[in-house]
């Protein structure tokens, strides 16, 4: 039976997810949902096993997570699952994620999260470097564990959430607007030019205007522009600008533009 990934991510966790998940499958192949993938990802009716993998945003699914919850298409009978990789909170981002599969028909019958370092560096510096390698050691062996289950077509549910959650996380989840939240991102004078940041954006949201990259409003708040930038010269208000950068040291940055 065909198992084809589908992958959004911006700091490279959910990638290495999908990756190492993809050869527990057998190399199943893995497709970045990203704009550049769109019509191809919107546009195939899905059979087999169609996995979703996804960083949790603000206790929900990122904008482009969600409208693919909402046009894909898949054949009756395709087993369909989904792995969130999060900082300490997946609110409720299974649950947003069911709901708009079951409003089209089309059930969840697996979820499983995968604790990864936080990338919100808008809020918190990133993990000491004790720490990320003991949560990429332990997704390695959660990998192998959802591998099994999948392989098995198994049916993986999580407690529903609390009461203070499903209350909370739709709260915060509503100030993650496509079309404002890029208004706080500026490029300092470091900026030397390159376009990587132009090239890594999932949402094609920059371009270059003068060498110095411009933000045009659907944005998914990834984040990639921000901690990928090899001189740091992206910074969010004054929040970032004493916080460390963050990526997952088994990514190349090319990974996020070539596949
Ligand atoms: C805008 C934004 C919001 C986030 N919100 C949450 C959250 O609500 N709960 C959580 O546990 N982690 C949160 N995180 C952390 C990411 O979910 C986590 O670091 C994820 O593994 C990043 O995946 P990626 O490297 O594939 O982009 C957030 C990160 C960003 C950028
Ligand atoms: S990646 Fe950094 S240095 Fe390169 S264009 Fe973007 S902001 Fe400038
Ligand atoms: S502009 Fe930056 S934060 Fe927004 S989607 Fe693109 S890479 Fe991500």
């Amino acid at each position: 039976m065909n198992t084809t990934l589908l992958y959004f991510t911006g700091t490279g966790n959910s990638l290495v997810v999908a990756k190492d998940l993809a050869a527990a499958l057998g190399n199943a192949p893995r497709i970045q949902i990203a704009k550049k993938n769109w019509e191809k990802i919107t546009g195939t009716t899905w059979s087999g096993t169609v996995g979703i993998i996804f960083p949790v945003y603000f206790g929900g699914l990122p904008h482009m997570v969600e409208r693919l919850a909402e046009q894909l298409q898949v054949e009756a009978g395709t087993y369909v699952f989904a792995v969130a990789t999060y900082g300490g909170m997946p609110g409720v981002a299974f649950e947003q994620l069911k709901e708009i599969l079951a409003r089209r028909s089309i059930p969840l019958p697996a979820v499983f999260g995968v604790l990864m370092p936080g990338n919100y560096q808008v809020m918190y510096p990133p993990r000491s470097i004790q720490q990320q390698e003991d949560q990429f050691s332990r997704e390695k062996e959660i990998i192998k564990a959802i591998a099994k289950l999948v392989s098995n077509r198994a049916e993986v549910l999580r407690p529903r959430p609390g009461f203070l959650t499903r209350v909370i996380s739709p709260l915060f989840y509503r100030s993650l607007h496509p079309a404002t939240r890029d208004r706080h991102f500026r490029a300092t004078d470091t900026c030397n030019g390159c376009g990587l940041c132009v090239r890594i954006c999932p949402a094609r949201n920059l371009t270059l205007q003068d060498n110095r990259p411009v933000w045009n409003h659907q944005c998914e708040f990834c984040l990639a522009c921000l901690q990928w930038c090899p001189v740091q010269a992206i910074q969010y208000e004054k929040k970032t600008v004493r916080r460390g950068r963050y990526h997952h040291p088994e990514v190349r940055v090319e990974e996020l533009y070539q596949d």
